[in-house]
């Protein structure tokens, strides 16, 4: 989520009120900012003291009292998964369905209606370090794999067309686009997902690497006249519930496509960013609890990252909390732990809803409270959640 210094949040203020004037409010002036977070945008017009301003913005989409949730999918955070609308997965596999082979990084969604639609694909594969969606199931043409370590050098000119939706930092977008260019024949289509200019300070200067990158790798790169709109995944719902906001689909990006040159270079595996494999991942009921191996340096055995709620307050990397944060959920938690292989061990012990009760019995009493309700919170469909105020 953005970051975004004082004259930028002026800045949010400023086009706020003028959004306002002109009737756009909620989602459509949310949207109209480019990228700026709906959480970003209310601590701006707080912190500047508009908040009748906010109230006329935002409209239907405030909340004040506690909201009981249904999750219908748990989604991963250490992955930075933001799913397209269902929609949204159908129009672009309209697109990819022009091309005989396809390659996917990062793009289940798309997968899953390619596969639903039981196309005449020769030959369609996702590249995915996540097989949340496909637990259980073969699934003929999913690769689990790192895209930033491993690039799958068998399929190396294989695909007519490569289409990326990498987490969206520069970093990440780098690799992935050397192993799409890998990926595809010489003559074939790479088509990216790209972030739009507000989503923090220093977005738009990423951007401009981004299409420099691909315009070194590829020729005549250029937009897509359709873009993409996001449902706003689990993890995120919560959070922004818990600053009052209704966890609505808010997030859309645009595309651009270039033509993989027919003197390409040779697929290289490529430099690393945070990897998901220094996570273990644990079921507890229905949620994913992802914890890392490294302990954090804290008196007791756990306690909350951002020293105030069990629930971080942005799904961002870069965030204060979500950055100490050594275990994270798939409903929004972030929580530091001292001693991350007990964690585990204890999650390991919750196999029927009753075990929670215990779980935390060894533990001292903050620490066992803590962990008991953050499994509580995990372990069914629903989940109640209150508008900040109330601690843990
Ligand atoms: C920004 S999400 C894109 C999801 C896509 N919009 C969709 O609707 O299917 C990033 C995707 O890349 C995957 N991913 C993230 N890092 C990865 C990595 N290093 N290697 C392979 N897959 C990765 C995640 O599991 C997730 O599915």
């Amino acid at each position: 989520m953005n970051k975004h210094t004082g004259n930028f949040r002026l800045q949010i203020v400023d086009e706020v009120r003028a959004f306002a004037a002109d009737s756009l409010v909620g989602i459509e002036l949310i949207q109209a900012l480019n990228g700026v977070h709906p959480i970003e945008i209310k601590n701006a017009l707080v912190s500047a003291g508009e908040e009748p301003l906010l109230e006329r913005a935002f409209g239907e989409l405030n909340i004040s009292g506690p909201v009981l949730k249904e999750i219908l999918r748990d989604d991963n955070p250490v992955l930075s998964f933001w799913p397209f609308t269902s929609s949204c997965a159908r129009q672009i596999s309209d697109i990819v369905s022009e091309y005989e082979t396809v390659a996917l990084l990062g793009v289940p969604t798309v997968f899953g209606v390619l596969k639903e639609r039981l196309m005449r694909r020769a030959h369609t594969i996702l590249f995915d370090t996540d097989d949340y969606l496909f637990r259980g199931k073969t699934t003929e043409g999913y690769i689990q794999c790192d895209v930033l370590s491993a690039a799958p050098s068998q399929y190396e000119n294989q695909f007519d067309v490569v289409l990326g939706d990498p987490p969206w930092y520069l970093e990440e977008y780098c690799s992935w686009l050397r192993t799409a260019v890998g990926l595809a024949r010489p003559g074939g289509r790479v088509i990216f997902v790209l972030f739009p200019p507000n989503i923090r300070d220093t977005s738009k200067i990423e951007r401009n690497e981004i299409l420099t990158i691909a315009r070194q790798l590829l020729l005549d790169v250029e937009f897509l006249p359709s873009g993409a709109l996001y449902e706003t995944p689990s993890f995120e719902q919560i959070e922004l519930i818990r600053n009052g906001i209704s966890p609505i689909d808010w997030r859309t990006a645009q595309f651009f496509v270039g033509r993989v040159p027919l003197n390409k270079g040779r697929l290289v595996p490529s430099g690393k960013s945070e990897s998901s494999n220094n996570w273990i991942e644990r079921r507890i009921g229905c949620g994913r609890i992802f914890v890392r191996a490294e302990p954090a340096d804290i008196a007791t055995f756990l306690e909350p990252a951002d020293g105030k709620s069990r629930f971080l307050s942005s799904p961002s990397r870069r965030d204060r909390g979500r950055n100490r944060s050594n275990v994270i959920s798939s409903r929004g938690h972030g929580l530091c732990c001292s001693d991350p292989r007990l964690l585990v061990d204890l999650l390991g012990r919750v196999h029927e809803a009753v075990d929670i009760e215990n779980i935390g019995g060894g533990l001292d009493r903050e620490s066992g409270l803590l962990l008991e309700a953050v499994a509580a919170d995990l372990w069914p469909r629903f989940i109640s959640v209150q508008p900040k105020d109330e601690l843990v």
